[in-house]
């Protein structure tokens, strides 16, 4: 979807765009305090990301959580494309969703989809991309996702789980909705032209394993956002609920604009990067400060558009009076940027010691959560 000189796709996106032109051209709404108040009542406190709109926009997050109040029977979706290591941008909406599987105590369905890095991608043999689905479960484990009810599907291998539901859904979905809604053209390879209708099947495989619908809500990057709007399009005549979607914004690299990238490995902090490489990272960042100390304690810095402060807002400082306190140093300029720099760098160099070492411990466990060793594939009943 192209918004003036910028452009954000499932493959490529900016971060510091407009997130609110953008929620208007892709036609999703802006989580107001409405949803926010349902869900404070649900689970009685707010994590950061949502008090800070870090998720800002949804589609039907109240008719999902009014779903889930009466008790009807609700699941949690969200994915990775295992096109390398695990960046600190892909944790984020999956911290947020363990947060949201603790409160409501939901099964997540969590997709793994080494085919469509493999198509999208040109370099790698298809196996590379298997053995990275495999090594990135190692973050979910990780973050303490509860393997009982965390179930990773993974493309190339758990295909009978979807393809029942595939089938229906490509007879659903013309080349000219999909050239529309992807920007694929003649040159694009079949793979991929093919491979959303398997991002979708997903949002459907609950109703399809406990044979009754189930409310299904996605957690995940606006940039997904594409995929939601096709596959709420064509629920229904498939005898499906519409699934809702909560959307996050995108934490930017450490360089200048974009989003934090596997394709930009110098600026994205990797969850297997050793913590000594990663605080080096941080020290060698782009912010928003002026070219001197000097020029900086006379006209303050502007961390709206410094991804060093982005990092604090949104994961690295839980404490909001802290946050508006950098905020507002920064701006006044009696903070500079080596000093805030410095103590990101520890935070983060802290996150990954100790992410490693439960990534270390998870490495014998990975098996609990593959979904072929919980669930017998969908049955398609012959008539
Ligand atoms: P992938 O691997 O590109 O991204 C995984 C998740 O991370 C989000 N994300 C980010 N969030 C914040 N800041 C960033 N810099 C950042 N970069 C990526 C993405 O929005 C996504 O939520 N096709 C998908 C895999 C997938 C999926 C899904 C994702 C399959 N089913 C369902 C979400 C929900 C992909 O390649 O994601």
């Amino acid at each position: 979807m192209e918004l003036g000189t910028v452009s954000v796709t499932p493959w490529e996106a900016e971060a510091f765009v407009d997130y609110d032109r953008l929620i208007k051209v892709f036609g999703a709404k802006p989580l107001t305090d409405n949803e926010i108040n349902m869900l404070k009542n649900v689970t009685e406190e707010l994590h950061i990301m949502i008090s800070r709109r870090v998720f800002y926009s949804h589609r039907d997050f109240d008719k999902f959580l009014e779903a889930y109040k009466s008790s009807r029977r609700c699941a949690l979706y969200t994915g990775r494309g295992p096109s390398g290591n695990t960046h600190l941008g892909h944790m984020l909406p999956w911290i947020f969703t363990k947060w949201l599987q603790d409160k409501l105590g939901l099964d997540l369905f969590f997709q793994m989809t080494d085919d469509e890095k493999f198509w999208h991608t040109e370099e790698r043999e298809f196996e590379y991309f298997n053995s990275l689905a495999y090594e990135n479960i190692l973050d979910l484990a990780a973050l303490g996702l509860d393997h009982r009810k965390t179930h990773v599907i993974i493309d190339s291998e758990d295909i009978g789980y979807l393809y029942p539901i595939v089938i229906k859904i490509a007879k659903k979905i013309t080349f000219s909705v999909q050239r529309a809604t992807f920007g694929f053209t003649d040159s694009t390879n079949v793979g991929m032209i093919f491979y959303p209708t398997l991002q979708m099947a997903v949002a459907f495989l609950p109703s399809e394993l406990f044979r009754e619908p189930i409310e299904v809500l996605i957690p995940a990057g606006i940039d997904q956002d594409p995929y939601w709007r096709i596959a709420r399009d064509i629920a229904t005549s498939l005898g499906y609920p519409k699934p809702s979607q909560i959307h996050n914004k995108l934490l930017p690299g450490l360089g200048i604009g974009g989003k934090m990238s596997s394709s930009k490995p110098e600026t994205a902090i990797y969850t297997t990067d050793p913590p000594e490489l990663a605080y080096g990272k941080v020290v060698k960042a782009y912010t928003g400060g002026r070219a001197t100390a000097e020029e900086q304690r006379k006209f303050g810095g502007n961390p709206d558009v410094c991804p060093v402060y982005k990092m604090y807002e949104m994961m690295f400082e839980e404490n909001d009076m802290k946050l508006y306190e950098r905020y507002y140093s920064c701006r006044g300029g009696s903070l500079l940027c080596g000093e805030c720099k410095t103590e990101l760098a520890e935070r983060v160099a802290r996150f990954l010691k100790e992410h490693q070492s439960r990534r270390i411990r998870a490495v014998s466990h990975t098996e609990k959560y593959l979904i072929r060793n919980k669930f017998d594939p969908p049955i398609i009943k012959r008539t």
